[in-house]
């Protein structure tokens, strides 16, 4: 496993700004985007190229073209969903796939609720959630993932708790993460701390 945090100042600028309890819900959702797009340029940084002859307007060359590495994004319903079309836009020919589940507000447990994915399972997966606080959520999601055949996962998320990255470390030491911060603590209803409070809400404007 390894973990990558993208300390890249325009991310860290961006996040700043969406961690603000002033930022409105569209730009939250702008801004979202922007990060996630960022972010794909890391998440795809050691995808291997080939190289094909082509011809310049001069002369012939050896030009290097991405090669296998087909993609599936997979966002965790809702908050998941912010982060798909910043990676379309790096990867238009991915896949996207949804995996549905909520955090049940008593328990803090993941719920289950919807699953749709490709059906090539030799692709790589790219989990998206802005969110990764106890872990429960991703952790699931990934067992899901595997139980269905995917060997190959990636974990995208915005922010991370201490406690989640233990999480998904201890169940799936296979699985890379990719965060823009970690952060300090969750709190006694399990969000983080300094977090930027519910995601969804904040993404689709339901509080
Ligand atoms: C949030 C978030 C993650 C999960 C993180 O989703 O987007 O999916 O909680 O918490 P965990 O790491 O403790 O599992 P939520 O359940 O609020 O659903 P939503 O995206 O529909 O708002
Ligand atoms: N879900 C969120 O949206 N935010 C948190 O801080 C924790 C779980």
């Amino acid at each position: 496993m390894a973990l990558h945090i993208i300390d890249h100042p325009l991310v860290q600028h961006k996040l700043s700004l969406m961690r603000c309890k002033e930022t409105s819900t569209m730009k939250f959702r702008e801004l979202l985007k922007e990060i996630a797009m960022f972010m794909g340029y890391e998440i795809t940084r050691d995808f291997p190229l080939t190289y094909e002859e082509i011809e310049t307007p001069l002369m012939k060359m050896s030009a290097p073209k991405i090669s296998g590495k087909k993609v599936v994004i997979a966002p965790i319903l809702r908050a998941g969903l912010g982060m798909v079309d910043g990676l379309t836009t790096l990867i238009p020919s991915a896949r996207v796939g949804h995996i549905g589940m909520y955090r049940d507000e008593e328990t803090c447990l993941p719920v289950f609720y919807y699953y749709k994915m490709p059906a090539n399972k030799d692709r790589l997966v790219i989990v998206t959630d802005p969110m990764l606080a106890t872990g429960g959520s991703a952790c699931d999601a990934i067992s899901r993932l595997k139980a269905d055949g995917y060997k190959s996962i990636r974990l995208m998320c915005l922010v991370a708790s201490p406690q989640g990255v233990q999480a998904v470390t201890e169940q799936h030491p296979d699985v890379d993460i990719y965060l823009a911060a970690l952060d300090d603590d969750l709190n006694e209803k399990n969000y983080i701390l300094p977090g930027l409070g519910d995601a969804g809400d904040r993404i689709f404007g339901t509080r």
